[in-house]
């Protein structure tokens, strides 16, 4: 099963990760950060979000861009009100303890236990406590009340849930009305040289290297496998549409090697 694929790479995956996208899934989910914008207040949920060190890859971001929001707020503030004594821009920078700025908070979400440990472990190492939870769960079957988050983000894992229309409308379920739901993941390259090299180097170069790094060539041809197996921009696009999301859209990066899909619960 899928689950056992990634119990099989685990230990292997952020290697691979990094040298099958070549660095780039960084910049991809940069990417997600900067087209999410959230704001001091946001609460995210972040499902699949495990996965040794690339745990906690988008929960990271959003607790630094939340603190940069939090501190180019402050100095706008500061700069339109020239003359605040010093009491009172000390009271700016003030912060509840154990919180992010606003009150936001980042729930990780994953099937797998073991990748959510990894995660905790990671973000101790790194210095994220507040406003920041791991809990295990089903894309599928969400452990979550309704209409509790104000985006829902799933990077590189929808491809492996099992029902995929299942998983939208969990995430429907558990945002706000007004809540967004942004998806990176494998797409559908569009331009026929750019698509010709990458059948080339994800057929013929990465169960290689998977052989080579991880000694386990079967798990990524599987993984190869699968992210061609996943539906193409527009097809995911009316999925998501389909569940009963708004104002759907989605942008190619990197040629459509991946797509970001957002829809909204309007
Ligand atoms: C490729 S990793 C993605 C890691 C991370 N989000 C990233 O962007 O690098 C896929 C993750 O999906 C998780 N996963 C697979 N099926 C799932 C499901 N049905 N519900 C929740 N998580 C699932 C796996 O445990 C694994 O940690």
């Amino acid at each position: 099963s899928v689950y056992h694929v990634f119990e099989s790479v685990a230990k292997k995956y952020d290697i691979m990760n990094d040298s099958m996208s070549l660095g780039i899934h960084r910049l991809w989910k940069d990417t997600l950060l900067h087209q999410m914008n959230p704001y001091p207040g946001t609460q995210l949920l972040d499902v699949a979000g495990g996965t040794e060190t690339n745990a906690g890859d988008i929960a990271f971001r959003f607790i630094n861009y939340i603190r940069s929001q939090w501190d180019h707020q402050i100095r706008q503030k500061l700069k339109s009100h020239q003359n605040l004594s010093w009491q009172e821009i000390s009271k700016s920078y003030q912060q509840e303890e154990n919180e992010l700025p606003g009150g936001s908070q980042v729930v990780v979400c994953d099937i797998n236990k073991e990748m959510l440990k990894i995660g905790k472990q990671k973000a101790q190492h790194l210095g994220y406590s507040e406003g920041l939870s791991w809990v295990v769960g089903n894309a599928e079957e969400l452990p979550f009340i309704d209409n509790k988050f104000d985006v829902y983000t799933i990077a590189f894992g929808i491809r492996n849930v099992t029902h995929i229309d299942q998983a939208l409308q969990e995430a429907y379920r558990v945002l706000k009305p007004g809540g967004r739901f942004l998806c990176l993941e494998f797409s559908q390259v569009n331009n026929p040289l750019i698509s010709r090299l990458y059948d080339l180097y994800s057929f013929q170069v990465i169960p290689v290297l998977g052989e080579i790094i991880a000694g386990d060539w079967k798990s990524y041809q599987y993984l190869v496998e699968s992210i061609r197996c996943f539906p193409a921009q527009e097809e995911f696009k009316a999925m998501i549409e389909d569940t009963g999301f708004l104002k759907v859209e989605y942008q190619n990066l990197t040629s459509g090697i991946v797509a970001i899909h957002s829809g909204f619960k309007l």
